[in-house]
């Protein structure tokens, strides 16, 4: 095993763990006067952990005022008050439940005209860069070895930008879009090389469906054919699996 993996009881319980990690460095950071960078998920995987940072915040006083965020992707083209927009999930889920400052909100942009997304990526970056660099990387992984939407064939160093979704991940997003003729054809994602910069990262994996993926990703060779592998280059990330997403380790 060569990524450092936790089996917890279940989805519940991780999911705590995970928000309590998020909490206690956005709070460590406040006590030093800094900023606290969040490169953040979508996807049903994240739903407890947003939920757990909005209790924390409603009744525990967990200031988001010093936090900036970044999220991994989203679909193209993609207007940002659809329901199927990550902009809305991450409104819906975290964003319209906290105190972050409107300012401080990162999510690619659905809308640009195509020959502009080359160069707002590089500025995405730029701005991940100028913040100080992501602090924690939050994770799902889909079932095709994608992180954010990086699809099999993702170089180790690439960066934000528009990308082809895979068959398999447009059949699983098909519920969420009335059917898979309804689905984007393309996405704009961090780059896997823009994951892999961040201090900390942990992914998450609950339930029976990722369990082969999780097996590849852990175990595997590294390969841009499985782009999660290349998580076993970066030094400070974890596996946070229920006991179904980790029955194949
Ligand atoms: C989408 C997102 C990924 C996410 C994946 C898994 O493809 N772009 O970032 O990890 O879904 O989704 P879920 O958590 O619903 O299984």
């Amino acid at each position: 095993e060569k990524v450092h993996s936790v089996v917890v009881k279940d989805s519940a319980e991780g999911s705590l763990a995970i928000a309590q990690e998020i909490a206690d460095l956005i709070r460590e950071k406040q006590a030093k006067g800094e900023n606290c960078v969040l490169g953040l998920a979508t996807g049903s995987s994240p739903v407890k952990v947003y939920d757990e940072l909005v209790r924390m915040h409603k009744n525990e006083g967990l200031s988001f005022a010093n936090v900036i965020t970044f999220n991994l992707d989203e679909y193209y083209p993609m207007d940002k008050e659809a329901a199927q927009s990550y902009w809305f999930f991450m409104h819906d889920h975290l964003f319209n439940h906290v105190d972050i400052k409107p300012e401080n909100v990162n999510i690619p942009d659905g809308t640009l005209p195509v020959e502009e997304i080359r160069a707002y990526g590089l500025r995405y970056e730029d701005k991940i860069e100028a913040a100080g660099g992501l602090d924690f990387q939050l994770l799902g992984i889909g079932r095709t070895g994608h992180i954010g939407f990086n699809e099999p064939g993702s170089a180790v160093n690439s960066r934000t930008r528009l990308i082809t979704l895979d068959h398999i991940t447009r059949v699983d997003a098909a519920k969420d879009f009335g059917g898979i003729d309804n689905v984007p054809r393309k996405a704009v994602t961090m780059g896997v090389g823009t994951i892999l910069k961040a201090k900390r990262i942990v992914l998450m994996a609950w339930g029976q469906g990722k369990s082969p993926i999780v097996k590849e990703t852990v175990e595997g060779e590294i390969s841009s054919s499985v782009p999660a592998t290349f998580l076993q280059k970066h030094e400070n990330t974890t596996f946070v699996l229920d006991p179904s997403a980790s029955a194949e380790l």
